[in-house]
């Protein structure tokens, strides 16, 4: 962070500093700003939040022996500095808003869609780090608390700030918008994820459109041009509008051409930007991540990457984030594909059909699915779906875990032709239990579900088996 007086961070925030609240060497706060009490370090700012199990407040002593200079609190915390203000997570907004007006040398570049985000930021991160000090959230930080925690990392030395922004809701994008305004926004593609939230996909399409209508007039709006509702926010903002799509025959500025997958799901296209063309191979496994990649190098383009580069770096980029398509083999050929951190209807059909693409090599397939929270009223269809899918990807074995994933069973066994065999478990070490010995050297199994239904422990449970 930038460094500021006690003094200063009470007037961004509305807040009062605590009598006695001179801290450190000049009363400063160096940062960083953490809402974590273990993640101090000298000179840091303790943001005290009240949590699920825990208030903030309770860790205000811990914070300071960990060298804390001060804390932002909504109470008084005895014996520590501290700004007390109304609210902690708008103080954080109003601080991150604060620190941004005062680098105006930053190019902030927001990301959002239904899927895809945490990927295609760190794919955007490791373009942009090519071309200077970046700043992007570790993992999925990118709601009213990740993205000012992010944001104040920044400092005199940062050029780019590269962003997701999620919504549950109307409003929530636009006011990350207005704590860091953006003057790159991608958006990736309206799906049906919190469509429980959100009522209907066209309210999600609302939503992630505030990307485009909060950018400026000299910004750029990146548009995925394969999906209609984003293609539609082109009406929708005042900023010049950059297209991409990983359709065959696109006319978009952004494309892939001869996209073809590896035995492990890996893509492998022609990257064509204007009249520039360079040949791009991820590592990353299944086809939704050419869209990702697409959308990375138009922002990267617009930075100021050459194509040739961008082809090179997307090549060399890596899964920054865990639990995300994240392939393991085991010393008996088994492929464990761990796809548990979210899942939603597009997720859920894009990781199927890596899975199909891994077993068309002459493995044989196994599903195991969890719950997709947070659907509403489309919980069931979509989990029906996601059955049938499994079903024509010819799975060997489906796995619904929960009862809540039951329905899964129900798609599958209404698909003509399928002779997989369907199973249910009640939890993730039943589920480990029930595929154990239908295992066979070489086989790959699909872990996937919202990241509640614990589905990770699958994963670890099959990759441990070696171990035994
Ligand atoms: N463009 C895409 N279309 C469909 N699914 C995708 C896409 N990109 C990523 N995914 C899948 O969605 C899940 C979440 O990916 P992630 O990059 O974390 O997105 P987000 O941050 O939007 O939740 C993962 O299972 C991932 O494989
Ligand atoms: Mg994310």
């Amino acid at each position: 962070m930038i460094p500021l007086t006690l003094a200063e961070i009470a007037a961004i925030t509305s807040g009062s500093v605590t009598p006695g609240g001179e801290v450190g060497p000049g009363g400063v706060v160096t940062g960083p700003v953490v809402i974590d009490s273990r993640q101090v370090t000298p000179g840091a700012l303790f943001a005290a939040l009240p949590g699920e199990r825990a208030d903030g407040h309770d860790f205000a002593a811990a914070a300071a022996a960990a060298g804390a200079a001060a804390v932002l609190a909504s109470r008084p915390v005895l014996g520590v500095p501290a700004v007390i203000v109304p609210d902690v997570t708008a103080a954080l907004a109003a601080l991150a808003k604060a620190v941004l007006d005062r680098l105006p040398g930053v190019i902030v570049a927001g990301i959002t869609g239904s899927s895809g985000k945490t990927s295609t930021k760190d794919l955007t991160a490791q373009l942009a780090e090519r071309l200077g000090p970046t700043v992007a959230p570790e993992g999925s930080y990118n709601n009213e608390l990740g993205l000012p925690l992010t944001v104040l990392r920044a400092d005199a030395s940062t050029r780019y700030l590269v962003l997701e922004m999620s919504a549950r809701g109307a409003g929530h994008i636009a006011a990350l918008c207005d704590m860091a305004p953006p003057r790159i926004g991608a958006v990736l593609n309206v799906g049906r994820a919190h469509a429980g939230e959100f009522g209907s996909i066209d309210e999600v399409a609302k939503a992630k459109g505030e990307l485009p209508e909060a950018l400026p007039a000299d910004g750029v709006a990146i548009l995925n041009s394969a999906d209609p509702r984003v293609l539609a926010m082109a009406a929708r903002t005042p900023a010049r509008v950059v297209t991409f799509s990983a359709e065959r025959a696109s006319a978009a500025h952004v494309r892939a051409a001869d996209v073809r997958l590896d035995e492990l799901g890996r893509a492998s296209f022609l990257l064509l930007m204007g009249d520039a063309g360079a040949p791009v191979t991820l590592r990353l496994h299944g086809a939704h991540h050419v869209p990702n990649a697409l959308a990375a190098a138009a922002i990267a383009a617009e930075l100021g990457m050459d194509t040739r580069a961008i082809a090179d770096c997307l090549s060399n980029a890596t899964s920054r984030s865990r639990w995300r398509m994240e392939l393991r083999e085991r010393s008996d050929g088994v492929l464990v594909v761990n796809d548990a951190y979210n899942a939603n209807p597009e997720s859920m059909r894009a990781a199927i059909d890596a899975l199909a693409q891994i077993a068309r090599g002459g493995r044989r397939g196994f599903a195991v699915l969890g719950h997709m929270a947070e659907l509403g009223d489309i919980t069931a269809e979509s989990h029906e779906e996601a059955g049938r899918l499994a079903a024509q990807a010819g799975v060997t074995g489906l796995i619904a875990v929960g009862e809540q994933a039951r329905p899964v069973l129900d798609g599958a066994r209404a698909q003509p032709g399928w002779r997989g065999e369907a199973i249910a478990v009640p939890d993730a070490r039943a589920a480990v239990a029930a595929i154990r010995n239908r295992l066979r050297p070489g086989d790959v199994v699909l872990v996937k579900a919202s990241r509640a239904a614990g589905l990770t422990e699958v994963a670890a449970g099959l990759l441990e088996e070696e171990s035994r």
